[in-house]
């Protein structure tokens, strides 16, 4: 028998984001993004992780000669936070956002590996953390969850 799977998600103009912290967050994005090291691929990818209490954590990918060695913004981003703030179960949203050679800013969607990773910290913390991907013409994508972003995942 076939199945469907259905994934809700909304679509904003930036400046038009609902969520008045989501304009900031993104912005945090692109300001971490900078701080990329990423000279093999020259694609620079920012995410900011927004705690509970407001704090903002930020990421950036950090890249190797020793390709698998390096690691993106998001994971950057939320290792960071869970090694700085152990206690602190409460990821309310990411933003990311990538820019590329010509130093545009593009959209930048979390890889597979991210996911997953992500989706372990939402679990722990037992309610969801939005996603926000920035998309090229300063749109905004808006996940409700990281649940939404990887129907059927690994647990064990
Ligand atoms: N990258 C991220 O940091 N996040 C994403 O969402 C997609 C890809 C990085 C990994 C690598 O340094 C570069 O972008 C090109 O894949």
């Amino acid at each position: 028998m076939d199945k469907e799977l259905v994934i809700k998600y909304e679509e904003y103009d930036l400046a038009a984001l609902p969520d008045a912290g989501g304009r900031e967050l993104m912005q945090r994005a692109v300001e971490a993004a900078d701080g990329a090291y990423a000279p093999y691929s020259h694609f620079h990818v920012g995410a900011a992780l927004r705690l509970g209490d407001g704090t903002v954590v930020c990421g950036n990918n950090q890249e190797n000669a020793a390709y698998p060695s390096g690691l993106c913004a998001e994971r950057t981003a939320v290792f960071a936070a869970s090694a700085q703030r152990p206690g602190m179960r409460n990821y309310e949203a990411l933003a990311i956002v990538g820019r590329n050679e010509r130093g545009e800013l593009c959209e930048a969607s979390p890889c597979g590996a991210c996911r997953q990773v992500l989706m372990e910290y939402e679990q722990r913390q037992g309610h969801p953390m939005r996603v926000l991907c920035y998309l090229s013409g300063d749109r905004v994508r808006v996940f409700p969850s990281v649940a939404s972003l990887l129907p059927f995942s690994f647990d064990f």
